[in-house]
């Protein structure tokens, strides 16, 4: 079995976040999104592994990911270019799976529990396709999955205006070379895409023996800056205290906090977890990081006060006004005076920036 990852896309919904880069690379409890596609990949025993390059700055896909050896796979890159749809992104992949079954992963996907059971299920039974379904409130934002009374699918409409049922496809589809034909039979979309829920039901019309598998976990789709922090908070209530910089007398790391290498938390600091923060940071002094936030490396924040947020990294934040549910890009700086009645700042920002508040 193969796994293609998809790292193209436009990503516009996280702009400006994407000008810089694709949106698979967003750290999210500071591990880039595309790693936790790789991992659940690798766990599944699928270590000969696709990548599929769009047009957004695919060359930093390439510098993280490498070859794949750090991880413990082998990765081949499979270019895309412009995002004509995922159907279309799993057809440029169709020299590179040969006549093997694969796993077709977003990488702007995150899922809690793995792929493990469904991959056995799959490998084992020799259906046609494996979808992965997850009960949403807003299933119209996704593909959406209609079950009859045995568990089989009777449909599989790509947002519906009137949803069948509330379970989403979930951004992992187990597929065999037989989905090929049909895409290449495909007309683009409303939105000018392949789509991969109308070539599966396409496929399903034809007899195609399609299983559904239901998340036992958590699942994202972190397209969206609320599902960035959505996920970054699900990942954190997992994480476990880890401190492996130096937290100085009079500092207080409180609970489940992950602290980097080189990182220093000065005297009169408070870090309540669940946090992450990573390597060669200062926090501190007079500095407060909340519940739900992960620090990126090489950050500064002095007399801040942070919560619930996610700083990519190399980032300085100075002065007391408070910082929620913020999204806070690569290098960025923000400076604040703190000589206004206390509210907090929900910010989006792109790197490079510089906010004076
Ligand atoms: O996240 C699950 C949903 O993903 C499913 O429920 C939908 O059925 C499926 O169509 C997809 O919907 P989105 O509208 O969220 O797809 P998006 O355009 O965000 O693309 C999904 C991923 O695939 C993202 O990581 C970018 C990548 N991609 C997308 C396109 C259109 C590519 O690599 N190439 C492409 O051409």
């Amino acid at each position: 079995m193969k796994g293609i990852i998809l790292t193209g896309g436009a990503g516009t919904r996280l702009r400006p976040l994407t000008h810089t880069g694709p949106k698979q690379l967003i750290p999210i409890a500071n591990k880039p999104n595309v790693l936790y596609c790789l991992e659940d990949l690798r766990e599944a025993q699928i270590t000969e592994i696709g990548v599929i390059l769009g047009d957004n700055q695919p060359g930093k896909v390439r510098e993280l990911l490498g070859d794949g050896s750090k991880w413990g796979v082998h990765i081949t890159y499979i270019v895309q270019g412009a995002p004509k749809g995922i159907a279309h992104a799993v057809l440029c992949a169709e020299a590179f799976a040969g006549d093997d079954p694969f796993c077709v992963y977003l990488g702007d996907n995150i899922l809690k529990g793995g792929i493990r059971g469904m991959v056995d299920e799959f490998q084992t039974k020799g259906y046609d396709a494996e979808v992965m379904l997850c009960r949403v409130p807003n299933p119209e934002k996704f593909g959406v999955a209609e079950l009859d009374a045995h568990g089989n699918i009777v449909s599989l409409v790509e947002k519906p205006k009137a949803p069948k049922s509330e379970l989403a496809l979930v951004g992992i589809y187990l597929l065999r070379k037989n989905i090929f034909p049909i895409i290449r039979g495909q007309k683009p979309s409303w939105r000018n895409e392949l789509e991969i829920t109308e070539a599966l039901d396409e496929l399903r019309k034809h007899g195609g023996r399609i299983r559904a598998a239901i998340v036992k976990g958590w699942w994202k789709d972190t397209g969206k800056p609320e599902d960035i922090l959505e996920a970054n908070h699900l990942l954190l209530d997992d994480v476990e205290r880890r401190i492996d910089g130096t937290v100085e007398e009079g500092a207080v790391v409180e609970g489940r906090v992950r602290i980097g290498e080189g990182t220093v938390v000065a005297t009169g600091s408070v870090v309540k977890g669940p946090a992450v923060i990573g390597r060669d940071c200062v926090i501190g002094p007079r500095t407060y990081v909340g519940p739900y936030t992960s620090i990126g490396d090489g950050s500064r924040l002095v007399g801040a006060d942070i919560e619930a947020s996610i700083v990519i990294g190399d980032a300085i934040i100075e002065g007391p006004d408070k910082i929620v549910n913020s999204l806070i890009g690569r290098s960025v700086t923000i400076r604040s005076a703190g000589n206004r009645l206390p509210k907090g700042h929900r910010l989006i920002v792109g790197e490079n920036s510089t906010l004076d508040l």
